[in-house]
């Protein structure tokens, strides 16, 4: 699909559309190799090569990011009332973008956030039952009937029991949980179902995706084209 040039350079986070268009008269930007100077000239992004500054331009339409979560943003694209994590990640190139799946408002981690509306769909699809895994921790222990029960498959009042999580236990008062599925306060109605209390609640996991360490709470990064891919196969 063949689109104007001004309008590429937009898409492309180059500058605003009054800048792309000064960038343009001034001969910053070429066009298969020779300098353009007509806003309107039409190209096709998968054909033509374009060069800004020097630079050649990649042609991207979808978007992959992982963001540190933190306690305090709600998992929405808009809220009325409180900040979304779409507060985190201002000035990011890649239109309507959103999250994929949910964080409670005080659970911190990892949140994937893509405009692939596609991989989305197939991620959150509950038949493809993709992995979650969550650090928590724990107001009491869970003794090993505990750990069976949700071995096995809680029932936590919903016209189904869950599917059978797994459970690590990591110290005294804290697991690492996974569950396949994506039900509204699944791990601390879980956990309330045997009788204990989430504390604090991190996902560490999302399919084959890991929280990065070297992630702060509160920003994120693209993802690797080696992630991208590995989401690809799992959807
Ligand atoms: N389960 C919860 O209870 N809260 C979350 O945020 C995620 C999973």
């Amino acid at each position: 699909m063949k689109i104007r040039l001004d309008k590429y350079l937009c898409d492309m986070q180059v500058g605003s559309r009054s800048q792309v268009k000064d960038a343009i008269k001034k001969g910053k930007v070429l066009l298969n190799q020779n300098v353009c100077k007509a806003n309107d000239t039409k190209i096709d992004p998968a054909i033509d090569l374009v060069f800004y500054d020097g630079k050649e331009l990649v042609y991207q339409t979808l978007y992959y990011y992982m963001l540190h979560k933190p306690a305090g943003l709600v998992t929405a694209t808009t809220d009325k009332k409180e900040p979304t994590v779409m507060d985190a990640l201002r000035d990011l190139p890649g239109k309507n973008l959103a999250p994929v799946g949910r964080l409670d408002k005080d659970t911190e981690g990892l949140l994937l956030l893509t405009n692939d509306g596609e991989m989305a769909h197939a991620l959150l699809a509950p038949k493809k039952h993709v992995p979650k895994t969550y650090y928590v921790l724990l107001e009491k222990s869970l003794q090993d009937v505990d750990i069976r029960r949700l071995e096995e498959g809680i029932d936590i009042g919903d016209a189904k029991p869950c599917l059978p999580a797994k459970v690590k236990a990591i110290g005294a008062l804290e697991i690492e949980l996974t569950i396949c599925e994506g039900r509204f306060h699944q791990v601390k109605r879980m956990m309330e179902k045997v009788d204990n209390k989430v504390c604090y609640l991190k996902r560490i996991s999302f399919g084959p995706l890991v929280l990065d360490e070297k992630l702060e709470k509160g920003s994120y990064r693209p993802l690797t084209e080696k992630e991208i891919e590995a989401l690809k196969n799992r959807a």
